[in-house]
């Protein structure tokens, strides 16, 4: 049975909430055009993670890892924030507290106005030194092959592979955010990437009230306290 609590429940719910925090996956971008990692056009299914997001594939072969950030760098330089994005940055204003976490490393939260935003997963447009450690800013489309640091050191996306643990400090500003809140949305993800979906799942312990959205249901599912089934950038918006 689908969940009767309606938008209009959790906009209220949302208006009268001090602590929000939001946790977004990759289908807050899917209307931007950004393709999801799952699913029958995700970037899973044409590539494979283990030749591409491993430390072990750069160092294989950085100038492949290179060629594929560069050719989601150069789609994504064309995309803009959507509705989606630009309700969760009016939440931010609307809200004494706020935190965004996302798993998405596109940016397109940032573009869209969000200030307090947790990146779990890094960020594509900065590159870090495997010599040094040096992170910047790097928006160059297309990028130079192989990109190197000012210390000679190669340059690698400045995002998480499989194999890698999370920032520390992204990680505990991302359980604090979530265990003080009172209302969380959990936004456009599959819910079974660790340690991202257990964020969801300890605010449900801490006692906050968890929304879903997603266009359909996740594992995750089961322990939000309602599921609005549909596309972020519609149901968002409503709730401004
Ligand atoms: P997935 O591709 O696993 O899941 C995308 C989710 O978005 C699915 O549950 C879709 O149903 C939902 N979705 C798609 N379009 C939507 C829309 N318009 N509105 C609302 N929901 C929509 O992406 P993530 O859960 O973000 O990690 O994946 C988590 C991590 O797995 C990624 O950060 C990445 C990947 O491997 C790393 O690269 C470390």
């Amino acid at each position: 049975m689908d969940c009767p609590i309606s938008v209009q429940d959790i906009k209220e719910r949302l208006h009268n909430s001090k602590t929000v925090v939001i946790l977004t996956g990759a289908g807050i971008s899917a209307e931007s055009g950004v393709p999801t990692f799952r699913g029958k056009d995700g970037l899973w299914k044409n590539f494979k993670p283990e030749e591409l997001a491993t430390p072990a594939a750069f160092t294989n072969n950085p100038k492949l890892v290179w060629e594929w950030y560069d050719s989601r760098r150069r789609t994504l330089s064309k995309l803009k924030p959507n509705p989606g994005h630009i309700a969760i940055a009016k939440i931010e204003k609307l809200v004494k507290e706020f935190a965004l976490i996302t798993q998405n490393v596109d940016g397109l939260h940032q573009l869209a106005g969000s200030k307090n935003v947790i990146e779990l997963h890094g960020n594509i447009w900065h590159v870090k030194c495997t010599a040094c450690n040096k992170v910047s800013l790097n928006k160059d489309v297309p990028i130079k092959i192989l990109p190197f640091c000012e210390c000679g050191g190669l340059l690698r996306p400045n995002v998480v592979w499989f194999g890698e643990m999370l920032s520390d400090k992204a990680l505990t500003k991302a359980f604090v955010a979530s265990d003080n809140c009172d209302l969380m949305f959990v936004i456009g993800t599959s819910g079974i990437v660790h340690p991202a979906a257990s964020i969801a799942l300890r605010a449900k312990d801490e006692g906050a009230f968890v929304v879903e959205i997603n266009i359909e249901k996740t594992p995750l599912s089961v322990s939000a306290d309602a599921t609005l089934l549909g596309k972020a950038g519609d149901i968002l918006p409503q709730l401004l």
